[in-house]
């Protein structure tokens, strides 16, 4: 069995705000096998570096339990609060946090300098030296950090957490401060620098690809709280929920009743306003229960004369259109109303009506999240961002 790293149980935190309690973290549960690459994904205030904090010991919690490589660093009950140094933690924030005075060598060599007992000399230029090679900035070594460029910055920043050799590393959005160019470049090297080391990783971001790009599990976080978690695959194709959906970039909801019963991962019949679904996944649900159906753009297929789609089809018109470079995004007028966003390489003629159809496999089903205390994402929020 995989081998447990960071094991969070009960988290909460609260924070005093203008003579009021709020809880940012609530009773959060999380576990990270040894070796995996796990992503707290979740949109801005949701409690995502206060988590990081708790875990790195900056932040006191409230409640629960934190144990980094089998050994407590928190627990509430009996008291224990082990400090930051002694948690075998590295730490990137979002600023570069690199000292400036210092040249790149020094701010690698400065958390082996406060190893006690002591290190020799050769013992920390030898360390320093594989960490720098190991971001690709050996030539650097004694140049001032000030010359270093954002990106190089940040693999600076990464080379000084990897030098102690953690057993976990805390990533919070590390590349936030790049430009577009750098960001997908360093993206690249970070998933394969962690391959390489094999060092435990927590990361942060509310950035939807850079999650499923880098990451081999991903927490969803919103409020304080983790909606979902399970490989990048599983939460971008089966989201537990429309909120998880949306926040995955999914804008296109329906609601509807099941007319089967559906077991976990079965296909239903749903009736909708667009008539009858037929042979759609659902995540699960009674006969006659109220769901949400959530179609991908990129799922809606052009419906060629002469071809007979088997039921799931649509008729719209054309309202915008946007080149993307590799793909066309149109947004399209239903002959009943609601609004639907379409991807295709193909253009789509500007004027008349066209047909589409979803194949049944592409459409999934979750519970209606209207009845859970999740924010609401439906066909009526699809409206407010589509004007
Ligand atoms: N020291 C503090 N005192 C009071 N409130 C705080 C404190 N630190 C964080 N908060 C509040 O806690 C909530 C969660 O903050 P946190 O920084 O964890 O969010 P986040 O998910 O990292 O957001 P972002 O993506 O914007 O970085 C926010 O509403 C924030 O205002
Ligand atoms: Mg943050």
């Amino acid at each position: 069995m995989a081998e447990t790293m960071l094991a969070i149980q009960r988290l909460t935190k609260r924070f005093f705000r203008r003579h009021q309690v709020v809880e940012v973290i609530r009773d959060l549960e999380l576990t990270v096998e040894k070796g995996t690459f796990f992503t707290l994904l979740g949109p801005s205030g949701c409690g995502k570096t206060t988590t990081l904090r708790c875990v790195a010991g900056l932040e006191t919690p409230d409640q629960g339990e934190i144990a980094v490589g089998g050994r407590w660093v928190f627990r509430d009950r009996p008291w224990l609060d082990v400090p930051p140094h002694r948690r075998g933690i590295g730490m990137v924030f979002q600023s570069y946090a690199i000292w400036p005075h210092l040249s790149v060598f020094d701010n690698v060599a400065y958390p082996l300098r406060l190893k006690r007992p002591r290190m020799s000399f050769d013992a920390i230029r030898r360390k320093v030296e594989e960490a720098l090679a190991t971001v690709d900035l050996q030539e650097w070594t004694h140049h001032p950090s000030t010359l270093l460029s954002g990106g190089q910055q940040q693999r600076l920043a990464l080379a000084r957490a990897l030098v102690s050799e953690p057993s976990l590393l805390l990533l919070d959005e590390p590349l936030s401060n790049l430009d577009q160019r750098l960001r997908e470049q360093l993206r690249f090297e970070l998933k394969r620098l962690q391959r390489e080391v094999g060092v435990t990783t927590l990361y942060v971001t509310h950035d939807q690809h850079e999650a499923l790009a880098l990451s081999d599990r991903v927490g969803i976080m919103m409020g304080g709280r983790l909606l979902q978690v399970g490989d990048p695959e599983t939460i971008y194709f089966r989201p537990a929920s429309p909120a998880v959906a949306q926040f995955l970039g999914c804008p296109n909801f329906l609601e509807g009743t099941l007319l089967d019963a559906a077991p976990a991962g079965h296909t239903a019949r749903l009736q909708t306003a667009l008539g009858m679904w037929r042979g759609v996944l659902a995540s699960s649900g009674q006969r006659g229960e109220r769901c949400v159906m959530a179609v991908r753009p990129e799922a809606i297929l052009r419906l060629s004369e002469g071809l007979e789609a088997e039921g799931n089809t649509i008729e719209a018109k054309v309202l915008v259109h946007n080149f993307l470079g590799h793909v066309h995004r149109y947004q399209i007028q239903l002959a009943n109303g609601p609004i639907w966003l379409w991807e295709t390489r193909e253009r789509l003629p500007a004027a008349g009506i066209i047909g589409g159809y979803v194949p049944a496999q592409e459409v999934w089903v979750m519970p209606d999240s209207a009845s859970s205390e999740e924010p609401a994402a439906g066909w009526e929020g699809l409206k407010g961002v589509l004007g």
